[in-house]
């Protein structure tokens, strides 16, 4: 028998469909709620409220279970590279070797910007965020490909997109950041692979080549699989809602940008490894941090803890803790912040507070340490999380456009202003 769910409002009763999910997650489908009864629902957050069917990415929060298209994120984290898990993520299946070499290809054709863009970089201040360059660059990439700006771009125009989206990602955050320390830009190399491309721009000198380390490759390789994509969270969401209104991929991924910026969501990892930092000026008094946090009458959070979604330790937050630990190791250092880091996590677990509220190390909790240990300075980790984030935007922009059943994404409201009142000239109003 089909499920359905009933809704009673005074007295009268309305049936609604229930849609099954295919790990047998459950929703009321209540979009002709208003057209029956002329309510609507309200879900401050959207904490439950979902926004559209997706085969993209498989959460459970409460068990702390992440798959990309079905594979579960140890394996990927352990066994993939980050392009191959771009390709899984957008494509929808691991690629064959030759699927995969043509579009690793495709990122070396792409990786270089129009010079014209240059100028974006020489006119926005030293000291201004990076996250801010990013998305303007992010978002010109429309002034620079209009043939490409199509209501329905075919599958290979979307590819083409991708590809530049991908590839250029890395090359607008290396620059960015090069423009931060008033150095010249060091433009990529058609030899070298996606992420010792990365670090070459961001490091080599005109004098000196970065020296390509493994164990460094191999920690961002991580962390950027891990970040590559998480359903629909407040960036994914923002592309999805601002591509429903029909607006190109490089405008609708601009917007994700933005919306990771914030320090509740991508912009945590640059807080938290100023959160230790403060934490290691206070002489490690970790104590003094939690009762803050705690304080009914502040707003004060402890960042990289909590979760919307995981009521349970974030899977990532487990990899990358490890890892952390791993690369810090194999480079030699001795980082005060990673002890401090753990001592943090061990008195928050065993606090009832953050028991209480299911709140664990998230994400962003450890993997500032390993961008700190890589040198990549702080303000530079959001744009780390957007570069792993681009496969998951692509991905969602993608298949939002090919769901017939996506419509512009309008939430409504319950006003709470004034009622109706006549308009005053302003001679009349009374100081
Ligand atoms: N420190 C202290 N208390 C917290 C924290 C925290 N980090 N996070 C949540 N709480 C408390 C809240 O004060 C609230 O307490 P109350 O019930 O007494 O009012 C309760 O836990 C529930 O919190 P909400 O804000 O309702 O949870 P929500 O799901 O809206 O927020 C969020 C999730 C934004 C991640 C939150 O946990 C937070 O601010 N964390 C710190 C910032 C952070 O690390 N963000 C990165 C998230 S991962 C990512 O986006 C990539």
């Amino acid at each position: 028998m089909e499920e359905t769910a009933r809704i009673i409002i005074n007295g009268a009763t309305h049936d609604f469909p229930v849609i099954t999910g295919t790990e047998d997650e459950k929703a009321i489908d209540i979009s002709t709620l208003r057209g029956k009864t002329s309510y609507i629902t309200l879900d401050s957050g959207f904490g439950n409220t979902g926004a559209c069917a997706s085969g993209i990415t498989f959460l459970d929060g409460e068990k702390g279970v992440l798959r990309y298209r079905g594979i579960p994120i140890e394996e990927l984290a352990g066994e993939s590279t980050f392009i191959e898990t771009a390709y899984l993520l957008i494509k929808g299946e691991l690629p064959t070797q030759k699927q995969l070499d043509k579009f690793a290809a495709s990122f070396t054709r792409h990786a270089s910007l129009h010079k014209d863009m240059l100028h974006f970089f020489k006119g926005y201040p030293a000291a201004g965020h990076p996250m801010g360059l990013l998305s303007a660059v992010v978002c010109s990439l429309s002034g620079y490909y209009p043939e490409l700006l199509k209501t329905d771009p075919t599958e290979d125009e979307i590819e083409i997109m991708a590809a530049q989206l991908l590839s250029k990602v890395r090359t607008i955050a290396a620059y960015t950041y090069r423009k931060s320390v008033k150095k010249p830009f060091v433009p990529p190399r058609a030899d070298l692979r996606y992420i010792p491309n990365f670090l070459h721009m961001m490091f080599s000198t005109a004098k000196k080549e970065y020296k390509i380390n493994d164990a460094v490759v191999n920690a961002l390789q991580t962390l950027l699989i891990l970040h590559a994509d998480h359903e629909q969270n407040c960036s994914t969401s923002a592309v999805r809602l601002v591509g429903s209104s029909w607006a190109n991929l490089y405008a609708s991924v601009s917007a994700g940008v933005c919306a990771l910026w914030g320090p509740l969501h991508g912009g945590a990892n640059q807080e938290v490894v100023e959160m230790l930092e403060e934490i290691r000026k206070a002489k490690g008094n970790v104590q003094k941090f939690i009762d803050k946090a705690k304080d009914p009458n502040g707003n004060y959070r402890l960042m990289g803890f909590g979760h919307r979604v995981y009521k349970n330790y974030d899977p990532r937050a487990k990899i990358i803790k490890q890892r952390a630990h791993e690369l810090l190791a194999e480079l030699n250092i001795r980082d005060p912040l990673l002890d401090i880091a753990v001592k943090l996590e061990d008195a928050v677990l065993k606090d009832d507070y953050f028991a209480q509220r299911k709140l664990y190390p998230n994400v962003d909790f450890y993997s500032g340490l390993i961008y700190k240990a890589i040198g990549i300075p702080t303000a530079m980790f959001p744009v780390m999380f957007a570069i792993g984030r681009m496969p998951g935007w692509i991905a969602h922009w993608k298949e939002m456009k090919a769901d017939p059943k996506t419509r512009i994404g309008r939430p409504r409201q319950i006003y709470i202003g004034p009622p109706k009142k006549s308009y005053v000239p302003i001679q009349q109003r009374q100081s």
